[in-house]
């Protein structure tokens, strides 16, 4: 069977943008340079971004386009024994969109609250209490029920992403990505453009990028910005490797990915100064420095925007277009994330494109129930401290290494140069054979060292091992027994084939 194609180069562009921008950039970057060091910390971030972030990216979209496979295609066609990684990638990925869906569910249920505030004045007691209803006696092992006030808007979410996926890569993913990212950049520039001249705004904005270069010392700020860097720009997880296995044979990848970087770091910045303006207007509102009206995560996109929101003029105009910004975001990303589940199964088990979505999305949708209880955010919280900061930094490291030092990178470098209109120099082999891993080695190191004798979160033991070690072990369990049973002459004969 023919694979299925992007039917322009900017659909492209657009749906991999669609997937690197999300509520990474919007809930998690803003928080993240406040924190490590204002404006100091675009040092180590832009740092990150050229050493691992545009080399990735060069590489997963050269590699997706030279093997023309999802992830564990595309690794079994390098080598039968690394297909595992493949698998490993995609159930991270699998893991992500189980959660990342009830953060969509949030955001909608918001947008919906926004019209009115119907959150009320004590934004932190409505979203704990009213809102997630979690309970003392709630724990990530104890979730207690589903609670249909997330569920449903989380059905919404599961809905429009099946939509997508079902519809296949030009009719399907493109199309959405092609409404989708435009209303997007819309929507934030309109919103940058009234919150800049709010009072406060500017001492927001000089919050945000004051540089305090003594944090540039600090190894924590440099594991922030790579730990980063790899969630953000959909690298690592499958995900940009089954977007650019449908790219047409002639294809500037090079042009593509730098593209697709700098306009997701570049639509970070962005989101940083829309909520450090929205953040900077309350403080001046409530009389308080801005140091006490910053939360961090979670908190600041449910608690903090929308008490800032009831500070706003017009507010039933200027929250909705937040919170619609927030869910389509996400709703571009999980499609992505989505997408690299599907298409592995596609590819492994020959499955049409309609069962595999209906397969992985039915899955998906109840796995995510787990996330609509009471106990929802605080599994949700460790899975996500796990899955970020050992799994995903792990499977980079794997990556590399067999990319750079058990394989021919040159074969890579060599096909992207060929393909694209300008060619990339030593520097791309340099980043990924040695400044990445051995960033990415020292950090994911010191992770585990912390998290095992420090824990993480004040969460019991058993749940970190049962929902954290045990979680990542079952993903590499997993992914090891799927390599170790397939046949190696069907792997061998479809390479033949296609070749
Ligand atoms: N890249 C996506 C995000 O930043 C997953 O949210």
């Amino acid at each position: 069977m023919k694979r299925e194609q992007w039917g322009s180069r900017a659909g492209f562009i657009l749906a991999a943008v669609g997937s690197a921008i999300g509520l990474g950039n919007i809930w998690r970057f803003p928080y993240m340079a406040y924190e490590n060091g204002g404006g100091a910390f675009f040092i180590p971030y832009l740092f990150a971004m050229l050493t691992a972030g545009i080399p990735f990216m060069i590489m997963e979209f050269g590699m997706g386009h030279k093997y023309r496979g999802s992830a564990p295609r595309t690794f079994a066609k390098l080598n039968k024994k690394y297909e595992w990684l493949g698998w490993f990638q995609v159930s991270i990925a699998a893991i992500i969109a189980v959660y990342y869906v009830a953060v969509i569910g949030w955001a909608i249920s918001y947008f919906n609250m926004s019209f009115t505030q119907s959150w009320g004045a004590d934004t932190n007691a409505y979203f704990f209490g009213e809102y997630l209803k979690l309970g003392d006696n709630n724990s990530p092992s104890k979730l207690g029920l589903v609670q249909w006030h997330i569920a449903i808007p989380m059905a919404i979410a599961w809905a429009i992403t099946f939509t997508a996926i079902f519809g296949g890569i030009k009719a399907g993913i493109e199309r959405a990505s092609k409404i989708m990212m435009p209303l997007l950049f819309l929507m934030v520039v309109a919103l940058i453009a009234r919150m800049i001249f709010l009072p406060g705004a500017l001492d927001g904005l000089n919050y945000l990028f004051q540089p305090d270069f003594s944090k540039i010392t600090d190894p924590k700020v440099w594991s922030a910005a790579y730990g980063q860097i790899f969630f953000t720009l959909s690298v690592g997880f499958a995900i940009m490797l089954a977007y650019s296995s449908y790219l047409p044979e002639k294809s500037d990848v090079n042009n593509n990915a730098f593209m697709t970087v700098l306009i997701n770091c570049g639509f970070s910045i962005i989101a940083g100064i829309l909520i450090f303006a929205i953040l900077g207007n309350m403080a001046h509102e409530q009389a308080k420095p801005l140091t006490e009206v910053v939360t961090s995560g979670v908190g600041l996109a449910f608690i903090t925007i929308p008490a800032a929101i009831n500070l706003l003029p017009a507010p039933y105009i200027l929250g909705p277009v937040f919170f619609f910004a927030l869910v389509i975001a996400g709703l571009s990303s999980h499609i992505s994330i989505i997408e690299a589940v599907t298409s592995a199964f596609i590819d492994k088990l020959k499955w049409s494109r309609k069962v595999a979505a209906s397969v992985v999305c039915g899955v998906g949708f109840i796995v995510s129930m787990s996330f609509a209880t009471n106990g929802g955010l605080l599994l949700l919280d460790l899975v996500d401290y796990f899955i970020n900061n050992i799994a995903l930094l792990a499977s980079c490291i794997a990556e590399l290494f067999i990319m750079g030092w058990l394989v021919k990178l040159t074969d890579i470098h060599k096909h992207v140069n060929n393909i694209s209109e300008f060619t990339v120099g030593q520097w791309f082999k340099i980043c990924l054979r040695f400044l990445s891993p051995a960033f990415l080695i020292v950090i994911l190191g010191t992770n585990v060292v912390t998290t095992l004798t420090k824990g993480y979160g004040g969460y019991a033991q058993s749940d970190l091992i049962m929902l954290g070690w045990g979680l990542i072990a079952a993903m590499l369990i997993i992914a090891i027994v799927i390599n170790r049973a397939s046949s190696p002459a069907i792997v061998i004969n479809e390479s033949i084939k296609e070749a």
